[in-house]
């Protein structure tokens, strides 16, 4: 059995009012609608389908032909986006699949090239807020964050079989956490007794391990996303989701990302950037040796914020940045 330890609030749950149900808020929705369609006809991919939010709003907007493919790694989420879209039946497919086999799963279904992407990373209010997936430090759950419930590697793992270098490089690089090391010493220590097999029982060793006057909530936070992003590998699978939607999208279709921690906006800004760059040959050089064509216009100078309206509707929009690039 499970030990349950007392942990702090993350905050008020996502209800609808008059609804039991919790309901995944999309972020930045109007934004994204406005700045993803160029062709009311076309195709587009919602990458992270998550709770259909965003699907449904650009679906709302297509006319009679225009399509919407949405991918996500968890099988609750596609099911959850089939009952939900189920009145757009003709113009929706749903597909368990990771985006960094974005242009593989396009192939396979016959479709060369797409009028836009999206990407709105991380987790969906559905996805955090059920205890048995093991996401939060404010639900007693077991160690998994497993987007893909059928891949082996679990947080279970992670906490109990990493090195604690390893540990330290994971809390430090993917959590930013200053306590990254006296953490890592903790958990090691923690686990020679018995494994440490539930998410109360993580949260209370790494409150137990830092200093009570500061903001604990925060650590617990960093130390979470920061296993949650090495259990599905999330840093690798955008940039090849990225660079596979690039591939796809037509000229003058889009790519729009929401992004909600800060190493995720910088790749993809970073290769926003990259792609958006023409010949990096020294001017010296009197025949162009890199070959490189400028692929993108980046539409988003900074990144775009929720305002403060939507963030008190919706305090998980807080993080959000959203960019945007048009294909060349
Ligand atoms: C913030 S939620 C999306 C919410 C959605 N936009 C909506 O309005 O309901 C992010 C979703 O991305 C999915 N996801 C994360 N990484 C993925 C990947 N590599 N491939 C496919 N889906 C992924 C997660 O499982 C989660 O359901």
């Amino acid at each position: 059995m499970n030990t349950l330890y007392t942990l702090p609030s993350l905050g008020e749950p996502t209800l609808n009012p008059g609804s039991r149900e919790p309901e995944h808020i999309p972020v930045l929705k109007e934004t994204v609608v406005s700045s993803l369609i160029t062709d009311r006809e076309g195709i587009y991919v919602d990458c992270t389908v998550g709770g259909g939010g965003h699907a449904e709003a650009i679906l709302d907007r297509l006319g009679a032909s225009g399509t919407v493919i949405g991918l996500d790694l968890d099988a609750d989420a596609v099911e959850a986006t089939r009952k939900r879209l189920a009145r757009f039946r003709q113009n929706v497919s749903l597909f368990q699949a990771d985006f960094s086999a974005l242009g593989e799963t396009l192939e396979e279904n016959g479709i060369s090239e797409v009028a836009g992407v999206l990407f709105d990373l991380g987790l969906s209010s559905l996805q955090l807020d059920a205890p048995d997936r093991g996401f939060s430090y404010s639900h007693d759950g077991p160690l998994d964050m497993r987007l893909n419930r059928s891949q082996s590697k679990t947080a279970r793992d992670v906490v109990n079989w990493y090195t604690r270098n390893e540990l330290t490089r994971i809390f430090r690089d993917y959590g930013q956490e200053r306590y990254a090391s006296t953490i890592s010493r903790a958990v090691i220590r923690a686990r020679e007794g018995r494994p440490i097999e539930s998410t109360s029982h993580l949260a209370h060793l790494v409150q137990c391990a830092i200093p009570t006057r500061g903001p604990q909530v925060k650590t617990l936070s960093r130390i979470f996303q920061a296993i949650r992003i090495e259990v599905n590998d999330e840093l690798c699978r955008l940039k090849k989701g990225l660079l596979n939607a690039i591939a796809v999208v037509r000229g003058g279709g889009r790519i729009v990302t929401i992004s909600y921690h800060s190493l995720e906006d910088r790749i993809v800004k970073s290769i926003f950037s990259e792609k958006s760059k023409g010949c990096i040959c020294p001017p010296d050089l009197p025949v162009c040796a890199c070959d490189r064509a400028v692929e993108l216009n980046v539409l988003t100078r900074g990144a775009l914020r929720p305002d403060d309206e939507e963030v008190r509707r919706n305090n998980r929009a807080r993080s959000a940045r959203l960019r945007i690039a048009e294909k060349i």
